[in-house]
């Protein structure tokens, strides 16, 4: 190349904030989890599957293509439900990926070599920013349906039926599975039913991304929901999970890619067709963060401590939610601030302005990203009083 690139615009927020000596910065940029001191978190489930892996002495051989079947089996039960009908029918092809993005790509270029549909991928308005350039990589063209009202920082429910009722036939539309990235905006439970009936109607393809599975409601299987519908209305889906938020393994690279099937013969037929897509890639999976997920599914002790964690992370969340409105009424915002505690998961679409971010990251060593969304994972007991403070300074 003969060009510099831009800088990726989340990471770009903590190289400015690594430089800022203000003691008060916040960094509510990246999408991590942090506990109530602002550190980050291991799990005490992780730790302890880390022993008992350790203890196990086990061989560091090459996993097959599709990665450790342990770990596949229990990723997709974790999605679908242990008495799911996919699952028993055999009707699924699940494989170990390089957490949701690696699970995204090869989906995406799964897509992009067997979709006998148009190639056009429907992403909400606005989306996470990852995936367009993940399928434009892949050769996909990027379409957009209405999903995010600035008007209310709520769901657009109107605008998406009405965009999704006029996507052509047979193309792919992408789905949040819950918490949605970037707005912390979720449909309803009938909303979903609304949606999965047009998106039969148009005969679309329904890539559902799970990344943050316990994250949004601290329940696994509530926030599972809307993917299982679809599977029970007749959809044969196709769905990147990632192990990086709900078991804070984000640098292990933890993920699961699914595709359903109409049958087990089509399964086996997709399966020799990922492994043959994934072989030149990365040839296979990384071993130590699967050990870990799957011990920890798989051993009913640690999974119980999981579900408590996953639970706990889900909590604080909400928590800082509640006290960062309580705030800004403290400092007697008159805005109506109620979106901030109903949006769902890591994430929350302050409704900020550019200027105002920019005064907010000057003025209160504050970071975030451009369009108003913040980290509620960055945030705690001991900082929401100093965050309220600067966002009502700048809404003022
Ligand atoms: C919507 C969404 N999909 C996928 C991912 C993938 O993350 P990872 O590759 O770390 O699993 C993220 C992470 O931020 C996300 O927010």
């Amino acid at each position: 190349p003969d060009m510099m690139g831009p800088p990726d615009p989340i990471l770009g927020v903590t190289e400015a904030f690594k430089r800022d000596t203000n003691p008060k910065k916040m960094n509510l940029g990246v999408g991590a989890y942090r506990d109530d001191q602002g550190k980050p978190f291991v799990l005490s489930c992780v730790r302890k599957a880390e022993a008992i892996i350790t203890s196990k002495q086990l061989d560091k051989e090459y996993l097959p293509i599709g990665g450790l079947g342990e770990f596949s089996k229990a990723c997709a039960e974790l999605a679908l439900g242990a008495d799911s009908e996919v699952l028993k029918s055999g009707r699924n092809i699940t494989v170990q990926t390089i957490s949701g993005t690696g699970s995204l790509r090869i989906g995406a270029n799964f897509l992009s070599r067997f979709h006998g549909g148009p190639l056009d991928v429907y992403l909400p308005k606005p989306s996470w920013g990852n995936h367009t350039p993940i399928f434009r990589d892949a050769g996909m063209q990027l379409k957009a349906y209405r999903y995010y009202d600035p008007s209310t920082c709520g769901f657009d429910f109107k605008g998406a039926l009405d965009d999704i009722s006029k996507i052509p036939e047979q193309s792919v539309i992408m789905l949040h599975a819950c918490a949605h990235n970037p707005t912390g905006v979720d449909p309803r439970p009938e909303q979903w039913k609304e949606i999965s009936d047009i998106v039969k109607k148009r005969n679309l393809l329904v890539f559902f991304d799970m990344a943050y599975q316990g994250f949004a409601s601290g329940d696994i299987d509530r926030d599972a929901w809307a993917v299982r519908y679809f599977i029970e209305q007749g959809h044969n889906i196709v769905l990147s999970q990632s192990f990086a938020k709900n078991m804070g393994l984000y640098g292990e690279r933890v993920g699961g890619f699914t595709v359903v099937c109409n049958d087990a013969e089509e399964a086996k037929r997709v399966e020799s067709q990922l492994k043959i897509l994934i072989r030149p890639i990365y040839s296979n999976p990384p071993m130590n963060g699967a050990r870990i997920a799957a011990t920890i599914l798989n051993t009913p002790d640690l999974r119980s401590i999981w579900l408590g964690e996953v639970h706990g992370m889900a909590n604080r969340i909400i928590k800082m939610r509640e006290q960062l409105v309580a705030g800004l009424k403290k400092e007697g915002s008159s805005h109506n601030w109620q979106h901030v505690i109903d949006q769902i998961g890591m994430f929350c679409f302050t409704g900020l302005k550019p200027e105002q971010v920019e005064r907010l990251t000057k003025e209160f060593s504050v970071y975030m990203t451009k369009d108003g969304r913040i980290s509620m994972a960055g945030v705690t007991s001991g900082n929401v009083g100093y965050l309220a403070q600067g966002i009502h300074a700048v809404t003022k």
